[in-house]
């Protein structure tokens, strides 16, 4: 924050002018203790940019009034997501297309069309590899609507394996695998009697016994849908099990169950948390991280759990994010003893969020 005439400033990177963009404040660069206009209410030109990044240069930064950042860096972010959106919506819609043929083919024949579903964990692989996990968890979030919870359960889980996978560094057949098991992990679900699989109320344990039997579900239709790969069938078996053994169908412990079965289990809860549903909103990546690290969800593969905690705040670090009080920040530092309050830099200060001035979610990434 800077003081000049009676006014508080803050500094700016000159990245964020954008062509086009129409502002409404005036632009200053600094040169010691006093400020000099560079520009009224500009619509931002190429040549504006330039000369700003010049004076950038040449000066001690360029300024504007504090009251008009927050105007500047949605308008920024708006224009950045608009085109990074525009490519990842048509990787999202090309994706959601493939995974419903899928889908309704295990529907209809209880059969699971193989090529296609190469095909498709092939392309997950790829936007993986290519796409910060930033933007595609915010990308999750954003297309798919509540309702959609089951259609896209599994290719959601499809993509955070697939992240995990990378995270692990796999190479990229191994990663393309695990993708795959997660798309498939719970096609046994369509063997699972409506009024049992979406009951509004609490199951009866005859009933929950039913549920507990999709994993063999899904594992046989894989099977029988020529699937040969021992670790994907296993894997798809395993993603309910647990470490204490209290898991099904199987009650495997600890290592006896695979690992890409142990990876599956934290994808499902992942995308079950992170997801918005009927009954709830998405919870921010900040509280995922804190309820992971909290332990709140027993008898997990701490490992894996682990995998998450080191890898997820990197690829938040320098991302926009919006504050409770409806201002946009740049995260700058998550403590690992404290993910729930990153320490952002908003209205050009640095602050160490808490239970007041909290992070809600990441801001179009
Ligand atoms: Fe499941």
């Amino acid at each position: 924050m800077f003081l000049f005439k009676g006014k508080e400033f803050v500094k700016i990177e000159p990245d964020k002018f954008i062509e086009d963009m129409n502002l409404t404040c005036d632009i200053y660069y600094r040169y010691k203790d006093e400020l000099f206009l560079v520009i009224n209410r500009p619509i931002i030109t190429v040549e504006t940019i330039n000369k700003i990044k010049k004076l950038d240069a040449t000066y001690d930064g360029i300024y504007i009034e504090s009251k008009y950042l927050n105007h500047v860096l949605k308008e920024f972010y708006q224009r950045k997501t608009d085109e990074n959106y525009a490519i990842l919506d048509s990787y999202y819609e090309n994706i959601s297309l493939k995974s419903q043929e899928i889908m309704e083919s295990v529907e209809y024949t209880s059969t699971i069309p193989m090529k296609i579903t190469e095909e498709l964990s092939e392309e997950i692989c790829e936007m993986v590899i290519n796409i910060s996990a930033a933007s595609i968890i915010q990308l999750i979030n954003n297309v798919r609507k509540a309702d959609e919870y089951l259609f896209m359960h599994g290719t959601n889980v499809g993509i955070i394996n697939g992240l995990i996978g990378k995270w692990i560094n796999l190479d990229k057949e191994d990663i393309a695998r695990l993708v795959k098991l997660g798309l498939l992990h719970d096609v046994g679900k369509f063997k699972v009697p409506p009024q049992i699989l979406y009951k509004p109320a609490k199951l009866t344990e005859q009933e929950f016994e039913v549920i507990k039997l999709h994993p063999v579900f899904s594992y046989e239709i894989a099977k029988r849908s020529n699937e040969k790969d021992a670790d994907v069938l296993n894997g798809i078996r395993s993603h309910h099990e647990k470490i204490n053994g209290t898991g099904y169908p199987d009650r495997l412990k600890n290592d006896e169950i695979p690992l890409f079965g142990r990876i599956t289990t934290i994808s499902d809860i992942y995308d079950a948390m992170i997801s918005k549903r009927v009954y709830k909103d998405a919870h921010s990546p900040f509280e995922v991280l804190d309820e992971f690290s909290q332990g709140r969800f027993s008898n997990l593969d701490l490992n894996i759990v682990n995998v998450f905690l080191d890898n997820m705040p990197i690829e938040l670090i320098g991302k926009p994010v919006l504050l409770s009080d409806g201002s946009i920040g740049k995260i700058l530092y998550i403590n690992s003893a404290n993910f729930m309050y990153p320490i952002v830099e908003t209205n050009g200060e640095i602050v160490l969020t808490n239970e007041k001035l909290k992070c809600v979610a990441m801001y179009n990434v």
